[in-house]
C-alpha cells in the first residue's frame, strides 16, 4: 500500500496563531508540518533543543523559532495573549534518562507545564492547550496485564519512573488549571509513537544510553540497516502499541479541535504487538539475517504487555489508527537510509559519553559505536 501523507480540510487552525512548545521534536516537528498546510498566520516555537536538533526546525517566514525553555521566565513574559492553540510536546526525554536525573526531568517536564498554565492561565483567546501525556503512565505494573487500558483505568500509584510521575503531575495541573481559571486543556495520552523525524541521538546527552537509543523501533531499525543483532529484552514476550507518527498527528489536531476540554482522550492503536514480532518484522523488511539475541528485563520496567483502549477517542472524537506497522515500519525504514548521514552524526556526537556509560543490556557495537 502506497503511504499517503495526511491532509484533511482543517479551517479551525487557518489564520490562527498557534504556539509549539517542543515543535522541534520527533513529534512536534511532524505537527508542524502538517499544521502549515491549513495556513496559520504564524507558528512560535519555543524549545531549548534538549532531545532535538536544530535542523528539524522548519524554516519559514510565518515560523518563529524561540531557542531556549518554556520554564524561562523571559520567554514566558513575551508571549503574548493571541494564541488561538497551544501543542504542549516538550518533555524531558525519556523514561531511563529521568531515573539518571529526576532533578532535569522535573526541571523539564513538571516545572514547564506549571509555569506555562500560570502564564497563560488569564489569555482570553486560547480555544484550546493540548498537553501530551503518556500511556506508559496509566499502565498498572503488572507482568502479564492483557486488558486495553482505558482513560478512566485506575492510576497506579507506584510509577516505574520520574518521568511517568511527570506526566501524572501535568494532567493534573491540566485538570486544576481548568477547573480553578477555566483554561481549555484538552490532555492526550499516546501509546508507543513511530516514525519518520524521530532521530537517534538528537539533543543533548542527558546521562544514559537511551540519548542515543531513544525507542525501540528507530533502534532496532538502525541496527537492522548495519545488520546488527536485534537485541530483544526479556525474552520478547514484553508488547506495546505502535502507532504511526501521521496517526498522532491526525489525533492531536482532532483534540485541538474536537476535544472538550477537561477530558482526556488515548491516541492508541487498539493493537498489541510482541517485541519479538517487531524484531521480526524489521529483520524481513530489511534484509537483516543476523539472529535476534535476548537480553535480560530491563529492572526498572514493571509493565509487560500493554495496549491502549480506542474506544473512547473513537467515539467522541471519531479518530482511528489508519496505518499498519508494516506500512508505518517500511516508512520509517525508508527515512532512516534517507537521512542516515544526520542520525550517525547525532550518535556520533555522543562516542565519548557512550564509551563510559553502562552497556551491559546492549551489544558492544551499540556502545562503541565509533
Ligand atoms: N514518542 C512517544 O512514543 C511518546 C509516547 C508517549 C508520550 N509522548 C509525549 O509526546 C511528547 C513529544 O514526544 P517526542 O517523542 O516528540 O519527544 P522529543 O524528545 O522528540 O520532543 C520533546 C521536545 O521537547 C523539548 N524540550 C525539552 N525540555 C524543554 C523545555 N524545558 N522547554 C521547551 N522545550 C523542551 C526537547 O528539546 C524536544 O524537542 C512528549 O511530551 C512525550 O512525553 C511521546
Amino acid at each position: 500500500m502506497i503511504h499517503q501523507h495526511m491532509k484533511w480540510e482543517a479551517p479551525e487552525f487557518t489564520d490562527e496563531r498557534i504556539l509549539v512548545i517542543g515543535g522541534a521534536g520527533f513529534v512536534g516537528s511532524n505537527l508542524i508540518k502538517s499544521l502549515r498546510e491549513h495556513s496559520p498566520s504564524e507558528i512560535v516555537i519555543v524549545d531549548n533543543l534538549l532531545s532535538s536538533e536544530r535542523s528539524s526546525v522548519h524554516v519559514s517566514p510565518e515560523i518563529t523559532f524561540i531557542e531556549g525553555s518554556i520554564a524561562d521566565d523571559q520567554i514566558l513574559q513575551g508571549l503574548t495573549d493571541d494564541f488561538g492553540y497551544i501543542f504542549h510536546l516538550a518533555t524531558f526525554h525519556g523514561n531511563q534518562n529521568s531515573i539518571y536525573d529526576p532533578l532535569a526531568d522535573h526541571e523539564n517536564n513538571t516545572l514547564t507545564t506549571l509555569k506555562l498554565y500560570e502564564r497563560v492561565k488569564n489569555f482570553k483567546k486560547i480555544k484550546k492547550v493540548v498537553y501530551s501525556s503518556a500511556g506508559c503512565t496509566f499502565a498498572e505494573n503488572t507482568l502479564n496485564q492483557t486488558v486495553a487500558i482505558r482513560e478512566d483505568s485506575p492510576l497506579p500509584i507506584y510509577s516505574d519512573t520520574p518521568y511517568q510521575i511527570s506526566k501524572i503531575i501535568g494532567e493534573l495541573y491540566s485538570n486544576y488549571f481548568y477547573r480553578q481559571y477555566h483554561l481549555p486543556v484538552v490532555k492526550v495520552r499516546f501509546q508507543n509513537v513511530y516514525g519518520p523525524g524521530e532521530i537517534l541521538g538528537a539533543g543533548k546527552w542527558r546521562g544514559t544510553l537511551a540519548t542515543v537509543w531513544r525507542n525501540v523501533i528507530p533502534t532496532f531499525v538502525y541496527c537492522a540497516l548495519k545488520k546488527w543483532p536485534l537485541i530483544v529484552e526479556n525474552k520478547g514476550i514484553a508488547t506495546r502499541d505502535f502507532i504511526y507518527v501521521d496517526d498522532i498527528i491526525r489525533g492531536l489536531m482532532l483534540c485541538a479541535i474536537a476535544g472538550i476540554p477537561g477530558e482526556v482522550y488515548n491516541l492508541a492503536s487498539g493493537v498489541e504487538t510482541s517485541i519479538l514480532n517487531v524484531a521480526t518484522l524489521i529483520n524481513c523488511l530489511t534484509g537483516n539475517t543476523a539472529a535476534i539475541q535476548y537480553g535480560p528485563k530491563r529492572i526498572w520496567d514493571h509493565s509487560n504487555r500493554r495496549f491502549g483502549s480506542t474506544v473512547k477517542s473513537k467515539r467522541e472524537l471519531g479518530f482511528e489508527a489508519k496505518t499498519s506497522l508494516h506500512e508505518g515500519l517500511s516508512q520509517t525504514i525508508e527515512w532512516t537510509q534517507q537521512n542516515s548521514s544526520l542520525i550517525d552524526a547525532c550518535i556520533q556526537k555522543h562516542s565519548v559519553h557512550m564509551e563510559n556509560a553502562p552497556c551491559s543490556e546492549r551489544p558492544l557495537e551499540m556502545c562503541r559505536i565509533s
